[in-house]
Order: structure tokens, then sequence, then C-alpha cells
């Protein structure tokens, strides 16, 4: 299960994106927003956040008119490594380096046809492990420290 959420400014590449996943046949949950009516990205992004750190779904794709703003509140999620993509090297070394688990992408950067390109390899590249794990390790502890 995915978990989808946006603010307008990411609303409709959202839509575009859910038809995407409907035609692979990939399950997916919208957390909102519905509609183009102005609404703030730190409250959109908790909702489908939440859902990634409850195991409820797998991943999250999150977007705003940038994928700055949205990218940003996720990562003051614990337990979201949220990553900003516009090209496709980043869609796929997130995975394969951060295992990020969260992908923001702007609705007003990116056409269509390229986030498909990017949500793609963003669900379909594997985490590589080894050398990166003392570095997600060390991430988490960043998070704990935060957390005193
Ligand atoms: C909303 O106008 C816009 O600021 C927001 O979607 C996003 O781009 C912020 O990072």
């Amino acid at each position: 299960m995915i978990a989808l959420g946006s603010d307008h400014g990411g609303y409709a590449l959202k839509e575009a994106v859910k038809l995407h996943l409907e035609e692979r046949g990939i399950p997916y949950r919208d957390f909102g927003c519905d509609s183009e009516d102005s609404c703030d990205y730190p409250d959109m992004a908790v909702p489908p956040c939440k859902a990634v750190t409850s195991g409820e779904c797998e991943k999250a794709l999150l977007f705003c008119g940038t994928g700055i703003g949205i990218s940003m509140s996720a990562n003051k999620i614990p337990g979201i490594r949220a990553a900003c993509c516009s090209d496709a090297f980043s869609a796929k070394y997130t995975r394969l380096h951060n295992d990020a688990n969260a992908l923001a992408l702007g609705g007003r950067v990116v056409g269509v046809g390229l986030a498909i390109e990017l949500v793609d390899l963003f669900l379909d590249t594997p985490f590589e492990g080894g050398r990166h794990i003392k570095r997600l390790e060390k991430l988490a502890a960043l998070e704990k420290e935060d957390a005193q």
C-alpha cells in the first residue's frame, strides 16, 4: 500500500500519479488534499507519513508546488526519510543508498511524464544495504539526539 499526500500545489500531479498507480495495479491510500483549495503542506505531510511509520503503508508519495515544503515537513517525522527529486538519478539512488521511504515531487516543477518515471524508479528500486546501513543507523541516531 502506498500513501499519498499533497497540498493544493501538488494536487493535480497527485491525481495524475494515482491514475498511473491504478494502471500498474498498485494499491494506494490517498490522504488528501481533495481539491486545489489552499491548504498547508505541513498538515498534509503528517497523515501519509504516519501511515508509513505505523506500517500501514510501505512508502509515501508526497506532492506540493516545489516538493520542498512537503519534504521538509515529512523529514520532521521520526522514521521518515523523504527525498525531493526532479531527476531520475536521484530518485533511483535515494532508494539504493538512503532507503528513502517517501518521495516528494513538485507539481509546479516536473511534468506528468517525468513524475511517473521518478515514481516508478522510486517504487521499483530496492535498498542496496551493505555499507549504507551504518549511515542510516547514524541518521536514526541524529533523530534520537534531537529528541533529547
Ligand atoms: C503553495 O503555494 C506552495 O508554497 C507549496 O505548494 C510548496 O511549493 C512549498 O514548498
